[in-house]
């Protein structure tokens, strides 16, 4: 009993000395010594308590604690979500320890998905940053808090490729692209898993949602999705692959049907490709209800055949809903669900617990008795400092009419907006443990920049929105939304006149955190009428008009656009927020923010996304032709398109040098540029390789980003900027499902967006 003097805690807890005994640790971290151990274990396990450890359950109002320690006493409950402070999780832990026959250590999950306590921007600003140091930051930090904070496991990173924007759910992904999505996904499970989750402050993660949620038809959420395989393996299966080889310990599935399987039954999904192509080995988890959801997807009868098929199809963990544990035991006596395979579903959770140390230290993220802190949310256990540099990295200038940013901190500045003083907002969806008034709102910030030198004044403008029916929505589980009783005129009559007092306007406009979330998908992704109306009587005051978006998803802004003349995307920042916005509003910190997934004019041109394919008729803007792929009602292509982002310096980017015009297949070829800082201030900005393969045996993508470097230059520096490409930059599975790289030309694309680019090429003998 080691473990139970290493933690200090009283003998009387052995209760069953003798099986416990040759169960818990020291035990060596290999896989060998973690089978030997299973195995072992599995033998001792009832089959209850087996089916108890495929039990993933939250405190809440249909399991209150005092119902869950009698479960975890019986050893019915293998881990917990939703309970993040070291004395809560002590705790039940303790009730396992002292309770239950075999004192299997219960793991602890939460979404931790962009920030535990300090809150760090949502996942497509981080995706905005274009730097993997910002990644590695979050994620450390975040698995630190977490596992300070006593959880083991988070359910994070979300890698769900997503190119509609009516999905509220783009917010929690790094966007658009595959290649992106995939190094910011795998980065973030190599930071946040550390050399291994059994560390001290390090924390399992579990990729999800496996797999294409971020293409329900439509936008909608939990809708269906149909692709082909060629789509599915190019562009929406690699993320999830790419985090599993950095080694996530756990991979959530999704609630979607697949081409017409939902996910939680698609025994292809999770056995052929994920166990046996992509050989992995933790741990699968349902999404929360999705077993019991199996019915409404029409492939299940009733809850025994939603169970027997789950598991079958190999769902080891079931989220949230009861029934496993209510049907797995007569499944099992009918010879329905064989013991072989409960027992691999067992084996996959044992694991887990295994790596996540915890039959070495069943308290490992909770240190001794005594040792919690005194206050959770104590300012002194955030991390402010990485908050603000992150993100102020996150944001994206999308518009800067005659330098009309940054602005001075001088004279009077109107700050006006029903998002300008909401720290609520500011943190965005899924914000963990995360305080709102730790938060910094904008408002908040531009204060703290000013000082003494600017005088600052408010109005809020406008509500969110004036649609009630819309309100309610975003308030039917929190009151997330305050609204301001005033009429709708009377507040812009307010914010008019505050923005005639002053020299110039910021307003802070966009969606609530609430509108861009799960279950939060629209058909109108505008900034809502009563803020439009805001705007527009904003504009009309003649004074210079800075709008700060935050928004958790793309929107089209082709009016505002015109109406402002300046325009920063800052998402939802997080924690520090309000301060990062400031630092780039008064020209403290320069905007290299690049957007990670296309602005769409409007709702009619979704799916807007760069790596399309060209069509046997492409659309030339400078030579328009009726029979060609476009719409004939709106300019075509993206309002701002994938990869673009302002500073308030200029770079100019060279003609792509080759090192060869051809590549042999196990060689090189390196494209390089020279970048050139050609403003008057240093800045940063992210050069951008893509690559088209240009004749293949089946259509490919008109570019496909490969590689991306952040280089900061002072003004008239110039750096060279090379990027090896090699053969599996080039590989995609083609009409026959072979993954290949076929000979031919190659093009060569380097720029500062994914529009603007200058060309080179290459043949692959
Ligand atoms: C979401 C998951 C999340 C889970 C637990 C589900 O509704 O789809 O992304 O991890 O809830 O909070």
């Amino acid at each position: 009993m080691k473990w139970l003097c290493s933690v200090g805690i009283a003998v009387s807890l052995a209760l069953q000395p003798a099986l416990a005994d040759d169960l818990f640790g020291p035990h060596p971290m290999t896989t060998q010594a973690r089978d030997a151990f299973v195995t072992s274990l599995l033998k001792k396990m009832t089959v209850d308590e087996k089916i108890g450890q495929l039990r993933l359950i939250s405190v809440g109002p249909d399991n209150p604690k005092e119902k869950i320690r009698e479960m975890i006493k019986e050893g019915h409950v293998g881990a917990i979500f939703n309970t993040v402070t070291r004395p809560d999780i002590r705790k039940m832990q303790d009730q396992v320890m002292q309770l239950s026959r075999l004192k299997i250590p219960l793991f602890f999950a939460y979404d931790v998905v962009h920030g535990q306590r300090t809150v760090f921007p949502i996942s497509l600003g981080l995706a905005s940053t274009f730097d993997l140091d910002a990644v590695r930051t979050v994620g450390r930090i975040s698995a630190w808090e977490a596992a300070d904070d006593g959880l083991n496991m988070t359910w994070a990173p979300m890698v769900d490729v997503s190119r509609d924007p009516r999905w509220g759910r783009v917010s929690e992904g790094f966007g658009e692209d595959t290649y992106l999505t995939s190094i910011m996904g795998s980065t973030m499970v190599e930071s946040m898993q550390g050399k291994s989750p059994a560390d001290r402050y390090s924390v399992m993660t579990s990729v999800k949602h496996f797999a294409a949620y971020g293409a329900v038809e439509g936008g909608k959420e939990y809708n269906t999705v149909d692709m082909s395989p060629q789509r599915l393996f190019n562009d929406y299966l690699p993320p999830y692959k790419a985090g599993l080889d950095a080694g996530s310990g756990g991979v959530m599935i999704a609630l979607n049907s697949l081409n017409g399987t939902p996910a939680t039954s698609d025994s292809w999904l999770l056995k052929d490709v994920l166990r046996k192509e992509w050989g992995f080995k933790g741990i699968t988890i349902s999404d929360h209800g999705a077993i019991k959801e199996l019915i409404n997807h029409g492939v299940a009868s009733d809850p025994q055949d939603a169970v027997r098929i789950a598991l079958k199809a190999g769902i080891d963990m079931s989220m949230g809903d009861e029934y496993y544990s209510k049907y797995l035991p007569g499944l099992i006596k009918s010879g329905a669900v064989t013991m072989a395979e409960l027992d691999d579903a067992t084996r996959h959770v044992l694991n887990v617990k295994y790596d996540m140390g915890l039959f070495n230290d069943p308290y490992v993220h909770l240190g001794p008795k005594g040792s919690d802190p005194v206050d959770t949310n104590a300012e002194s256990r955030l991390h402010r400092k990485e908050a603000r540099e992150v993100a102020r990295e996150s944001l994206v200038l999308l518009k800067n009419r005659l330098h009309t940013l940054p602005l001075k901190k001088q004279g009077t500045i109107a700050v006006i907006g029903p998002l300008a003083d909401s720290q609520r907002d500011m943190m965005g969806s899924w914000s963990a443990a995360g305080v709102a008034s730790q938060s910094v709102s904008v408002l908040q910030g531009i204060k703290n920049a000013a000082g003494n030198s600017a005088h600052i004044v408010y109005a809020r403008g406008a509500n969110i929105s004036n649609h009630q029916g819309i309100i309610d929505f975003l308030n039917s589980y929190e009151k997330a939304v305050q609204q301001d009783p005033r009429s709708p005129q009377a507040m812009i009559d307010e914010a008019v006149n505050t923005a005639k007092s002053a020299d110039v306007v910021v307003a802070v406009v966009g969606e609530s955190q609430g509108m861009a979330h799960e279950a939060s998908s629209r058909t109108n992704i505008t900034i809502p009428q009563s803020q439009r109306d805001l705007i527009a009587a904003l504009k009309a005051t003649g004074k210079p008009l800075v709008l700060v978006l935050m928004n958790g998803r793309p929107l089209a802004l082709v009016k505002e656009q015109q109406q402002a003349d300046a325009m920063l995307e800052t998402w939802f920042a997080g924690t520090e927020g309000g301060n990062a916005i400031a630092d780039v509003l008064f020209g403290d910190y320069n905007p290299s923010g690049k957007l990670p997934m296309s602005f769409p004019r409007s709702v009619g041109q979704i799916p807007v996304y760069y790596s399309h394919l060209n069509t046997g008729r492409p659309y030339n803007p400078e030579k328009p032709d009726k029979y060609t792929s476009h719409y004939f009602d709106e300019a075509n292509g993206p309002l701002f398109p994938f990869g673009y982002g302002l500073s308030y310096t200029t770079f100019q980017v060279s003609d792509v040098k080759m090192s060869s015009p051809v590549m042999k297949r196990d060689g090189t070829v390196t494209a390089s540029v020279t970048v050139t800082n050609t403003g008057d201030r240093e800045g940063a900005t992210v050069v951008q390789l893509y690559l088209q393969d240009v004749t293949a045996s089946m259509s490919r993508p008109v570019k496909m980003l490969r590689g991306f470097k952040k280089v900061t230059l002072k003004p008239h520096e110039t750096q060279t900027v090379s990027f090896p490409v090699d053969i599996n930059a080039l590989k995609f599975w083609n009409a026959r499902m072979q993954y290949v790289a076929e000979p031919g030309k190659f093009n060569v694309f380097i720029g500062l967006d994914s529009e603007r680019v200058k060309q080179g090429s290459f043949d692959l003998l």
